[in-house]
């Protein structure tokens, strides 16, 4: 019997679609990863797996997976698995592009309004009973129009990003590992190098993924590149980040502030450094998070398995490129 493996509590009407061609084995809770035992001991027999980026994906994972054939990750970045290993097993792992990109861009915009308007910290004035009158220079941030703003990472989520920017008529520019010529001309955007980026945004924004190439990236001197009143915002992942380095330039004023969706270590606990600072906004990483687009992905997920497991070619694979 064709058996697929479900590490995270998803609606009846997605099991009910994978159990049409195959016996389902599913996690039954939506917010606690499954152990990685019990990952490893269900994948003995499993033909595919539908998992988050809470399970990662290593030799030890495929040692323990025989029969695998399709691994389908319930997100767009696919740093949890091992590509090259994966396709030399002969296995398929897809994702979800596309589907979460205007959601995903629509988070990091709020975070970026969030943080230069100080909201967090404004409603929490109201909270503590802060708020005795009207000030000239209350709780006053920075404005997004007219800005300078430097996405790092311009794939489809740096590009929904910018095409939100030209609302606001803020200048944009970007860095990427290549030229986007098209981002460029239909949406005016400046390639410059990452030296330029960082010293002359008001704004950067990293919506990059992980990669050899993009870790650790926004270091100590990243930061002291930085502008003192710029604000730095990641929806990408964390590990782009030196999470001390940045606390730090928050701590010492090289930077005014960070919005960020993602961290080094996910969950972070509540007595975490970056919690502690009132120039950070934190979200427990939720930038596709609209019931939408969740339902988007996991059907996309689900179409993935259907399709690799009745012989057909995946939606929407992730090369080794
Ligand atoms: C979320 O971080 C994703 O990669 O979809």
């Amino acid at each position: 019997m064709t058996k697929v493996l479900v590490t995270r509590k998803v609606p009846d009407r997605y099991v009910e679609q994978l159990k049409e061609f195959a016996e389902v084995k599913m996690w039954d809770e939506e917010f606690v990863p499954m152990p990685r035992k019990e990952f490893l001991e269900e994948l003995k027999d499993a033909d595919a797996c539908f998992i988050t980026l809470s399970e990662k994906v290593n030799e030890e994972t495929l040692d323990a997976a025989p029969k695998l054939k399709i691994i389908t990750n319930l997100a767009v970045g696919y740093d949890n698995i091992d590509i090259p290993l994966a396709e030399e097993r002969g296995v398929t792992v897809t994702n979800t592009p596309e589907v979460l990109t205007e959601t995903t861009a629509e988070l990091g915009f709020t975070l970026m309004l969030a943080t230069a308007r100080r909201i967090v910290e404004a409603e929490q004035y109201i909270r503590d009973g802060k708020w005795k009158s009207w000030g000239p220079y209350l709780l006053a941030g920075k404005d997004v129009h007219g800005s300078k703003v430097g996405i790092f990472g311009m794939g489809d989520i740096g590009r929904a990003f910018a095409r939100r920017l030209k609302g606001f008529e803020a200048n944009v520019m970007y860095h990427n590992r290549s030229r986007h010529r098209i981002a460029e001309k239909e949406l005016g955007v400046l390639y410059v190098s990452f030296d330029e980026l960082l010293e002359n945004s008001d704004f950067v924004i990293c919506t990059a993924p992980l990669t050899p190439e993009t870790k650790d990236k926004f270091d100590r001197a990243a930061f002291k590149k930085m502008r003192s009143d710029a604000i730095f915002i990641n929806i990408g992942r964390g590990a782009t980040v030196v999470e001390e380095d940045l606390i730090q330039a928050l701590e010492e004023g090289d930077i005014a502030g960070a919005g960020l969706d993602v961290f080094r270590e996910e969950p972070i606990a509540p007595d975490h450094p970056l919690l502690k600072l009132s120039n950070a906004v934190v979200l427990p990483h939720i930038g596709s998070a609209s019931v939408v687009t969740r339902d988007r992905m996991i059907q996309l997920s689900v179409n993935n398995v259907k399709a690799v497991l009745q012989g057909h070619p995946p939606i929407t694979p992730v090369t080794d490129k």
